[in-house]
């Protein structure tokens, strides 16, 4: 028997390439992708996409590490607690040229990118995604499936709910509450606390409209995400 670690990567998207990417840089040996477009999806790069979420949970043994690369942030979520409630070993990933505190939390599944910066007693939920040159500051709380897209910063003792999204380039006051399901416009200065499902864009940032561009719903077209709810924990009808 191979005992070369192997990561299952569940989404074989640009997001899936980076994350792979990381994975290697962290001693992953044998990446394999799962992708609800598969069987129409049989590549991805020079990776093998191997079945869909149902398969990944009937082939969680196999693998010493599952990790999600879906960029929507309640999908994410959705796939990560299928996964999570069937036991797989969900792992988190850091770039080799991240910077973690070792007084900062990653919840399970969160990937770090490369020039991230997270410093001490920062607390992220499950499925965080801090992506290339973002910076997450002492004391900040972010929920579950939070992205923090790529050159944010987020200062220090900063809340943000579940499944939102802080754009690219945005900064975030300290101090300052963001709600669920919010999405910060790319380049935004968020100086005062967000409601829930909000889109906020500018300096100093303003509502443009309720979240229908946000984050946190999980659209019709992925109601497929969900034919996992057919399988027991053992993978069985
Ligand atoms: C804020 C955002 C979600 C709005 O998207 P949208 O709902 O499709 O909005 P539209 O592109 O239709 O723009 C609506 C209006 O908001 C303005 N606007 C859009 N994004 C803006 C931003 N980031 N900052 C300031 N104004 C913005 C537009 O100019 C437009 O103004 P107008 O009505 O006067 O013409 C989106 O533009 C954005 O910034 N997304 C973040 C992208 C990102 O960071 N990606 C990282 C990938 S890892």
């Amino acid at each position: 028997m191979s005992n070369r670690r192997r990561l299952a990567i569940l989404g074989a998207s640009g997001h899936g390439k980076v994350v792979a990417d990381i994975a290697i840089h962290a001693g992953w040996q044998d990446l394999v992708f799962y992708d609800d477009a598969w069987p129409e999806k049989t590549r991805h790069e020079h990776w093998e996409v191997q079945g869909t979420l149902p398969m990944l949970l009937r082939d969680l043994s196999s693998f010493e590490g599952v990790v999600v690369a879906i960029g929507h942030n309640a999908i994410r979520e959705a796939k990560l607690d299928a996964l999570l409630a069937h036991g797989a070993r969900v792992v988190s990933l850091v770039h080799p040229r991240a910077t973690v505190s070792p007084m900062a939390c990653l919840g399970p599944g969160s990937v770090v990118m490369a020039g991230a910066v997270i410093n001490a007693f920062a607390e992220l939920g499950m499925g965080s995604i801090v992506n290339s040159a973002a910076t997450v500051d002492h004391d900040c709380r972010l929920g579950a499936c939070v992205h923090v897209a790529p050159g944010a910063n987020v200062a220090g003792d900063v809340e943000i709910g579940r499944t939102s999204w802080i754009g690219a380039g945005a900064v975030v006051r300290q101090g300052v509450a963001i709600g669920e399901g919010v999405m910060v416009g790319a380049g935004a200065a968020v100086v005062s606390d967000v409601a829930g499902h909000l889109v906020v864009a500018g300096v100093p940032a303003r509502p443009l409209s309720p979240a229908n561009g946000g984050d946190d719903d999980i659209p019709p077209d992925a109601s497929n995400v969900l034919r996992f709810d057919l399988l027991s924990p053992q993978g069985r009808s």
